[in-house]
């Protein structure tokens, strides 16, 4: 893309930078704090990168103000962080802990302080262990406990916060959670993770009708409230008849089944139709859709790191394949579903150490198709980044340069978003910090600021973290370079 195009971004853009609680905090059996899956299920053997945790993390928990300055310090306009929901019911449901919601207070009140927007996540994945061992999302109790939550969290803190997100990559948690078994609860069965899909959308819904609730009462803010989905646009491999079609099976599949309960109150018939015919799931009971198509949002977030390039699988061909947890290139396979579509490597495209295909314009591609398909719904980037092993130098600096590149080439493809007329609001770098990569543990890094955890979790700003203050400063300028 030529530079021509970028001017500047809207005035009141939210430049920001997301973390999650579980990835970042630690302190994970500080004042009073229930355990949550993660905690148990990555103190496992075999689960994670030789055997890391989210124990510490980062110790964001105690260091809060500490990394709120540096916040400051960057020009921050905004911070998307999740709240651990076992800090505020250590057993999910029942006595509220006094502890976890002082903690969140301290955080949104020095977030204020220097004009940070916060912005909430409910649930970034980690499920309160109670409610796991009553049979977690597969339980359809869980719709009003979650509600319940989301509802305390709205009147504790909702006369401060405007911007709320109920769940972050429902495809994510659920396939890695019971079709794929490598997140917790670890199962692999796909009529499973069907259920829960629709379970989780019904939990979302009831945690809407509750925002809007209050908002009609006039006891808290009147905000703004959306879910943060994966997006990963397909492309075909070939302009072959046989790989559009496995393209388009795969957006119905990833994108539309996902997307479309969330922005249009229903489910994608060709998918449904599938899913019913092979494994008669998910089960939806009088009233269901009711809810979900009840429950419009404000804003669509997308996460959005990778495209996907597809091709057609033949019945015999590749399956799911193991997740790159080891960060050596090559070591991901192709995968896929037999007999439909199958993700395939690019040989024009490049990729990360995970072997994730950095394709920019994929990014701008996925919101155009999401305002084709939706209308004009605003957008919000909950999350993008560049998932590497940053180099370090002589004198300890850290030389992110490929992030910045990264980073620079997808806010170019936000601006012409943008002067296409699609309404983006804010664009949230993932990460802030440096922080626990679920299964990768700590060598794969994310971050604006580095954390030695050689000496004593030290905070380091990268290169990065100067180039993105000047790119807020400049709203945009610094693009032109
Ligand atoms: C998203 C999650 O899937 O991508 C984040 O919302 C996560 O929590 C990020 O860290 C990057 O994934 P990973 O597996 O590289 O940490």
């Amino acid at each position: 893309m030529t530079s021509d195009a970028i001017k500047t971004f809207p005035k009141h853009f939210l430049w920001g930078a997301a973390t999650a609680a579980y990835q970042v905090e630690g302190a994970f059996q500080q004042d009073g704090k229930g355990l949550s899956i993660w905690d148990v299920y990555s103190h496992l053997p075999g689960t994670t990168y030789q055997r890391t945790n989210g124990d510490i993390a980062a110790d964001h928990y105690n260091r809060y103000q500490e990394d709120v300055g540096l916040m400051a310090e960057m020009g921050l306009k905004s911070y998307r962080f999740s709240i651990a929901w076992t800090r505020i019911f250590p057993k999910g449901t029942g006595t509220i802990n006094p502890k976890g919601i002082e903690f969140y207070n301290n955080l949104i009140d020095e977030l204020l302080k220097y004009d940070i927007v916060p912005v909430i996540t409910l649930y970034h994945w980690d499920l309160p262990q109670d409610l796991q061992d009553m049979g977690g999302w597969e339980n359809r109790e869980l719709v009003d406990i979650f509600a319940h939550y989301a509802k305390t969290c709205f009147e504790c803190f909702g006369d401060r916060v405007r911007y709320w997100i109920t769940f972050n990559e429902v495809i994510n948690f659920i396939m890695l959670g019971y079709r794929d078994g490598l997140h917790p609860p670890g199962v692999r069965d796909e009529k499973r993770a069907l259920e829960v899909s629709h379970i989780v959308n019904l939990a979302h819904a009831q945690s809407v009708t509750e925002y809007r609730k209050l908002v009609r009462e006039k006891k808290i803010l009147d905000g703004r409230i959306g879910i943060a989905h994966v997006l990963l646009p397909g492309f075909p491999i070939s302009n072959t008849e046989e790989d559009v079609q496995a393209c388009e099976f795969y957006e119905d599949m990833d994108f539309h089944w996902f997307y479309d309960p969330s922005l249009k109150g229903e489910y994608p018939e060709r998918m449904r139709a599938w899913y019913q015919d092979r494994w008669q799931a998910p089960i939806i009971m009088a009233g269901d859709m009711d809810l979900i198509k009840s429950a419009a949002i404000d804003f669509i977030g997308i996460n959005y790191y990778q495209s996907a390039f597809l091709a057609h699988n033949p019945s015999d061909g590749v399956g799911m394949a193991a997740i790159n947890v080891t960060g050596e290139k090559g070591t991901q396979q192709e995968s896929g579903i037999p007999g439909l579509f199958k993700k395939v490597i690019n040989p024009k495209i490049e990729y990360t150490p995970w072997d994730w295909a950095i394709y920019p314009e994929g990014l701008y591609e996925g919101m155009k198709r999401i305002r084709e398909r939706y209308g004009d719904i605003p957008i919000m980037i909950t999350e993008n980044g560049l998932g590497d092993k940053d180099p370090i130098g002589e004198n300890g600096e850290i030389l992110d340069y490929p992030r910045i590149e990264y980073l620079r080439e997808h806010i170019r493809w936000c601006k012409r978003a943008i002067d296409d007329g699609i309404n983006l609001i804010g664009y949230f770098a993932w990460s802030f910090i440096d922080l626990l990569s679920w299964l990768n543990g700590y060598q794969k890094q994310y971050g604006f600021v580095y954390v030695d955890r050689q000496k004593g979790l030290k905070r380091i700003k990268k290169q990065s973290y100067f180039w993105y203050r000047k790119l807020i400063q400049t709203n945009g300028e610094e693009l032109q370079g």
